[in-house]
């Protein structure tokens, strides 16, 4: 795609967040000067990352990553920062050694905030922490996964930090045990942050504000209920397309179960075969008003798409 198109569309993609003026705003400015990041070392902090899973998601005991599991990824090659308000542990992130398209990658699992610290910048902070410490040692890629119907993720994922998707899993994690996953399949997006890139530079350095947001091509309908059902889904063939999901897929999950179940096979289908067809998802934007976001996807050359400067 030809850079002066990407500048465009991006303008074009993030709106509907806020009504401010067109310029770009730093997203890197630390919005609480009194957090401080940097990588758990005592026993106290792993344990207090224990109990910040379980206040989290709602986790069992079986399901939350144990401290000795944690210090064994900090000490053989993984990284766990911590988001600290004084010796108070806040947020994290943490990941261990993997490995994709034939070399040794960081592989982020978790990340959170606690909710009265949320929408601060604290984990946009944690994971530029955790990129300069992969970057240290040697990685230029990060993988993780998310559920492509949780908006905030994608929003966090693909408009604050840059990256792309091509990859999806269906139901990876079978049937989760935690309140944030309940009922429904787990099907995640796999992520790909290319660590040193100029697009994820780009991305990193300035986030565009607030313009027109694109008609996705599956036009979401609101049914009789006032629910938002999955439309027809965009055909294959066009680049780039616009394919448009429930903002809150949570709302939705609590008033119709069905409903969401609607959106998670549409999903799934129409993604898997998107993928299968070569495109990727590179971008995705918010109407607060329509409730709802809509992911841009691009047949488009990856390695093109990452040396992009926007
Ligand atoms: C995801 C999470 C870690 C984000 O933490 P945070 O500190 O609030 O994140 P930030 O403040 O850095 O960025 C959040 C951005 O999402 C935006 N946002 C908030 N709610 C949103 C929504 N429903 N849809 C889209 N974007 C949303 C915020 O406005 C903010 O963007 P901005 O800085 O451009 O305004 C936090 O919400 C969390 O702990 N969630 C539960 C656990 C989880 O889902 N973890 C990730 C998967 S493991």
């Amino acid at each position: 795609m030809d850079r002066q198109a990407r500048v465009v569309q991006r303008a074009v993609f993030d709106c509907g967040l806020n009504n401010g003026p067109v310029a770009r705003r730093s997203v890197t400015i630390t919005q609480m000067a009194a957090i401080t990041y940097r990588r758990l070392n005592t026993l106290e902090e792993f344990f207090a990352c224990e109990t910040l899973q379980k206040d989290t998601w709602g986790f069992a005991d079986l399901s939350v990553v144990p401290a000795h599991l944690l210090i064994t990824f900090e000490k053989r090659g993984g990284i766990v920062v911590g988001a600290f308000d004084q010796v108070q542990l806040i947020g994290f992130v943490y990941g261990f050694v993997g490995f994709q398209y034939g070399m040794p990658t960081h592989n982020s699992v978790m990340s959170a905030v606690r909710p009265e610290y949320r929408n601060r910048g604290i984990a946009s902070q944690l994971k530029l922490a955790q990129r300069s410490q992969a970057l240290k040692q040697g990685f230029s890629l990060m993988t993780w996964t998310f559920d492509p119907l949780q908006s905030l993720n994608a929003y966090f994922n693909l408009s604050k930090l840059g990256v792309i998707v091509r990859e999806y899993f269906p139901n990876l994690y079978g049937t989760f045990r935690d309140e944030i996953n309940k009922h429904m399949p787990t099907d995640r997006f796999g992520v790909e942050w290319w660590l040193d890139r100029p697009r994820v530079k780009s991305y990193l350095e300035t986030t565009p504000a607030a313009q027109a947001l694109p008609v996705p091509d599956n036009g979401p309908q609101l049914g009789s209920e006032g629910l938002l059902l999955p439309g027809k889904p965009p055909p294959l063939g066009a680049s780039p397309l616009h394919f448009g999901i429930p903002l809150s897929i949570d709302e939705l999950k609590q008033k119709d179960l069905n409903a969401a179940m609607q959106w998670r096979h549409h999903v799934r289908d129409w993604f898997q075969a998107a993928f299968a067809a070569h495109y990727l998802v590179h971008d995705f934007a918010v109407d607060r008003q329509r409730k709802l976001g809509v992911y841009t996807l691009s047949q488009v050359d990856a390695s093109d798409l990452l040396n992009e400067v926007l």
